[in-house]
C-alpha cells in the first residue's frame, strides 16, 4: 500500500492543462497565459472563456459567448420565491449552494451524461455551463435585497459581467473604476488548480452527477474559513486590530497562542501569492484616484503584511489572495459575509472548466484508506454489554 499523506500534500489527484502554479517563484498561469497579463488585458468572460476552451476566443467567439451570458442572467421566478424563503440571518455561501442545487430541479438532463465527448451531449454541457455561471451573480446580488426585505432589480443585459452584478447588487449603475476592479478581482480567483473546492468537483463530476450538484459540492468546500471563508476572516481581524500601531502586539499574540493570522499562508505558495500583489497595487490606485480617502483598514493591513514578514517568511508563510480582497469588495458596498460568494462566482468558471475536463477522460474516485479500527468481533447483544 502507498504511503498515506494528510490532506494528500503532494498527491497529483488528476492530469490537468488548465493551470499551473510555481510556489517557489509565485507563478500562477491560466492555460500558459500569466496572471498579470490576464489581469491587465482580459474581462472575466474572456479569461472564463480561456479557461472553458484552452485558448483566447477570437473577437466573434468572445461577442457570441457574453451575448449567451447577458441572455442568461435572470432566473425563475420560483428560484426567487424559494430565496424568499431562506433565513435572512443565513450565511449566503450556505443561501449560494442551496439555490445552485436547486438550479438541477429546473434544468434536468444530466442522464446525457456518461463521460467522454463522444458520448455526452455537447450542448448540455454548454448549456448548463452558462445557465450556471451567468445565474450565479444573480443569485447572489437578489440575495442581498432579499435579505434586507426589498425585491431585487431586474439583471440588465447592457452590462458586463462585473458590472451588472454591481448593479444589481447595490441598486445603482457602478463607478467605471470600481467595476474594472471587481472585473480584475473576478479574473484573479477564477482557477488555482485541485485546491478543496475543485477536488471536490472533480469528485463530484466522477460520479456523473448534475453540473449544479457538482458547483453545489464546490461552494460547500469553499464556504470554509481555510479555504474562501478567509476573506471574510481578514476583515474582520483587521477591525479587531483597529489601527497599524496594534498589528505587532495582536500578531504576536495570535502566534503564541498558535492561532493563525487570516490571509497568510498558502499551501501551493512559499513565497508573496502574486494574486495578493496585484490586488495590493489596485487598494494602491484606487487611494491614489480618491486621493488617499480610503478605509484605514488598508494601512493596518500593510503593517500586519509586515510583521507577519518578518515573523512568518522563515517559514515560508506570506500573504495569500484573501489578504487585500476584502479591502477592495468593502469600497464597493459589499459586506463581508458575500466576500465568500464573489470568490465562487469567479471560481465556478474554473470549477466548470474542472468538470468538462473531468467528464472528457473520466473514472469513478474511489481512493483507499488505513484502517485504524477494531479487528474483527462479535455482536455484543443489549442486555449483555
Ligand atoms: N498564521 C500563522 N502561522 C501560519 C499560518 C498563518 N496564517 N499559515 C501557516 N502557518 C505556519 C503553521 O503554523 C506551520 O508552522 P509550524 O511548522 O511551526 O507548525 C507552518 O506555517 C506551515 O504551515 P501549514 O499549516 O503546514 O500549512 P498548510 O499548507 O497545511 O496550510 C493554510 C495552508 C492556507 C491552511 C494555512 O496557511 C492557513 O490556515 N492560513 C490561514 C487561512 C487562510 O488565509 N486561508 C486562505 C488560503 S488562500
Amino acid at each position: 500500500m502507498s504511503e498515506y499523506l494528510p490532506g494528500l500534500a503532494g498527491v497529483p489527484a488528476t492530469k490537468s492543462n488548465i493551470s499551473d502554479i510555481d510556489g517557489e517563484k509565485g507563478i500562477l498561469a491560466y492555460r500558459g497565459y500569466p496572471i498579470e497579463q490576464l489581469a491587465k488585458h482580459s474581462t472575466f468572460e474572456e479569461t472564463t472563456q480561456l479557461l472553458l476552451d484552452g485558448d483566447l476566443p477570437s473577437a466573434e467567439q468572445l461577442a457570441e459567448f457574453d451575448r449567451n451570458l447577458r441572455h442568461n442572467r435572470r432566473v425563475q421566478y420560483h428560484i426567487l420565491d424559494l430565496m424568499k424563503t431562506f433565513p435572512a440571518t443565513g450565511h449566503p455561501m450556505e443561501m449560494l449552494q442551496t439555490a445552485v442545487a436547486s438550479l438541477g430541479m429546473f434544468y434536468p438532463g444530466n442522464d446525457c451524461l456518461t463521460g467522454g465527448d463522444a458520448c455526452s451531449d455537447l450542448n448540455y454541457i454548454h448549456n448548463m455551463t452558462v445557465k450556471i455561471l451567468a445565474r450565479m451573480g444573480t443569485i447572489v446580488a437578489m440575495w442581498e435585497h432579499i435579505r434586507n426585505g426589498y425585491e431585487p432589480p431586474e439583471p440588465r443585459d447592457d452590462l458586463t459581467y462585473a458590472e451588472n452584478f454591481l448593479y444589481m447588487f447595490t441598486g445603482r449603475e457602478p463607478d467605471p473604476m470600481l467595476a474594472r476592479i471587481m472585473d480584475v478581482c473576478l479574473i484573479l480567483h477564477a482557477e488555482h488548480t485541485i485546491n478543496a473546492s475543485t477536488f471536490a468537483v472533480l469528485v463530484n463530476a466522477s460520479t456523473l452527477a448534475s453540473p449544479n450538484s457538482v458547483i453545489a459540492a464546490a461552494i460547500g468546500a469553499l464556504s470554509g474559513p481555510l479555504h474562501g471563508g478567509a476573506n471574510q476572516k481578514v476583515v474582520e481581524m483587521l477591525k479587531e486590530i483597529g489601527s497599524p500601531e496594534h498589528a505587532a502586539a495582536y500578531v504576536d499574540e495570535k502566534l503564541a497562542n498558535k492561532e493563525v493570522i487570516w490571509g497568510m499562508g498558502h499551501r501551493e505558495y512559499k513565497t508573496k501569492d502574486p494574486r495578493a500583489t496585484i490586488l495590493q497595487k489596485l487598494v494602491d490606485q484606487l487611494m491614489e484616484a480618491r486621493g488617499g480617502d480610503i478605509n484605514p483598514m488598508f494601512e493596518t493591513a500593510k503593517a500586519v503584511e509586515a510583521v507577519c514578514e518578518e515573523r512568518l517568511a522563515k517559514k515560508g508563510v506570506y500573504a495569500n489572495v484573501d489578504f487585500y480582497s476584502g479591502i477592495l469588495y468593502q469600497e464597493m458596498g459589499i459586506p463581508a459575509d458575500q466576500f465568500t460568494t464573489i470568490f465562487a462566482i469567479s471560481r465556478c468558471a474554473g470549477w466548470l472548466a474542472h468538470w468538462r475536463e473531468q467528464l472528457k477522460d473520466n473514472r469513478i474516485f474511489r481512493p483507499t484508506q488505513v484502517y485504524t479500527g477494531h479487528a474483527a468481533r462479535d455482536y455484543v447483544p443489549i442486555d449483555k454489554r
